[in-house]
């Protein structure tokens, strides 16, 4: 497993239950960290689980090592690396998506921008931890962001080419696909939430929390969502040579028109991954290992038990995070009923305890019957972990719960 956060923590949690494992370079909250470079473990199967390393090549590297591994090369992964590209690729799939324009100056931008009507959108180009997207009523801090974003001075180089969308409006899901290179099964959706503060205010983040099972979702929407964004995805980049063996993660938002894409990733969802995969009832190794090999021979199975994460933050996410803050109840917290605590930003404090060390630190897991009782017992062990300028959403999975949320 290559990673080091919440994500991989759970990921390395399912997967061992029937293979051995060790994460690379994982932290020290997560059990088999290693600190061996990834292409130095010798592994049946290497299952790379961040963007970056993917957008870099590494599967490539791997593949040409003769190696087993779950995740796509280079080319693929610019679906998630550049959204120009993706806007290319499912457009030539024919794919429902938001209409968007890309730009590299200014002028042009800011004058397609006033063609536009609010809700604004404008995105990074490239890869910006899931944090370069601005979405605002204000047609000003639409126009600001486009000069930030050219400039350089909101994210660097990433920003440097920009894509304006249309707006859209509706509940969001997110549905990981597993693909083979030309086959596709669906894990269980989730939702997640994106925004930091209470009531979807505040900036987008790499996420502050997620739920699955989705109420509003029944198994008829997801084959759909196979059915018209991910095979057919899949179906245009094998034209153009790529062969897609990993995580295809369809954003979706459910307008009054229907489903519409947002984006791809290229990898497993997070937080979604620490709802979605703990659910899971068969052998996740053998579905990726199989994957890889590029034969699915399974539809994965998953229970009905509710399962919601709530994400610790440091102080100043996600802007600047403050670190170095040492961790208090993560052991009480995690030994309560139905909890689990995945780390993600954590490293090794002067006293053997765990230290804050990024943004998004631990992600505090409840499982129950019901979304309810899983809510519940998330925050309970939520509320039992400290440490100077925590902070965390306290409406995850509130309105779906209370069985609001969905798309009316
Ligand atoms: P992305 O990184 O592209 O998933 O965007 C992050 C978040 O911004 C999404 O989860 C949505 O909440 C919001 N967003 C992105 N694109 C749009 C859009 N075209 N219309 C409305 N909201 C959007
Ligand atoms: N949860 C959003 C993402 O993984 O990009």
């Amino acid at each position: 497993m290559v990673g080091g956060g919440g994500r991989e923590h759970a990921l390395a949690d399912v997967l061992s239950r029937t293979a051995d494992v060790v994460v690379t370079p994982g932290n020290p909250g997560i059990p088999g960290s290693v600190t061996t470079p990834p292409e130095e473990v010798d592994a049946d199967l290497h299952v790379i689980g961040p963007e970056a390393p993917l957008v870099d090549g590494l599967a490539d590297r791997l593949r040409d090592a003769g190696r087993p591994v779950f995740g796509p090369g280079a080319d693929g992964a610019r679906l998630e690396g550049s959204k120009a590209w993706m806007k290319e690729v499912v457009s030539a799939a024919g794919v429902p998506t938001a209409a968007h324009a890309t730009f590299t100056e200014v002028a042009p931008a800011l004058a397609y921008l006033d063609t536009c009507t609010p809700p604004f959108v404008v995105k990074t180009d490239g890869l910006a931890a899931g944090k370069g997207v601005l979405v605002t009523g204000s047609l000003t801090e639409a126009r600001n962001g486009v000069e930030d974003y050219l400039s350089g001075a909101a994210f660097g180089d990433a920003g440097k080419r920009l894509v304006i969308e249309e707006g859209l409006v509706g509940p969001e899901l997110s549905v990981l696909a597993v693909c083979d290179g030309t086959r596709s099964v669906a894990l269980a959706p989730a939702q997640d939430f994106k925004r930091a503060a209470d009531g979807d205010l505040g900036p987008n983040t790499g996420g502050m929390g997620a739920y699955s099972p989705v109420p509003f979702v029944d198994d008829a929407m997801v084959a759909d969502v196979l059915d018209r964004f991910v095979d057919p995805t899949l179906a245009e980049l094998r034209r153009r040579g790529i062969d897609y063996r990993g995580v295809l993660y369809a954003g979706l938002m459910f307008t009054s028109a229907g489903p519409r894409l947002i984006e791809f990733n290229v990898r497993f969802g997070d937080p979604e991954t620490q709802v979605v995969l703990p659910r899971l009832t068969s052998d996740l190794a053998e579905l990726l290992a199989q994957a890889a090999a590029g034969r699915i021979e399974q539809v994965p199975t998953f229970t009905d038990e509710a399962h919601v994460t709530v994400i610790l933050a440091a102080e100043g996410y996600p802007a600047s995070p403050r670190t170095g803050d040492r961790i208090e109840g993560l052991e009480a917290a995690a030994a309560m009923e139905g909890v689990e605590v995945y780390c993600a930003g954590v490293a090794a404090g002067p006293d053997g305890g765990l230290v804050t060390s990024g943004g998004r630190v631990l992600d505090v897991c409840g499982r129950g019957a019901t979304l309810a009782e899983a809510r519940e017992r998330a925050y309970r062990a939520a509320s039992a972990i400290t440490w100077p300028g925590v902070q965390y959403r306290t409406d995850i999975a509130a309105a779906a719960s209370d069985g609001r949320g969905g798309p009316g």
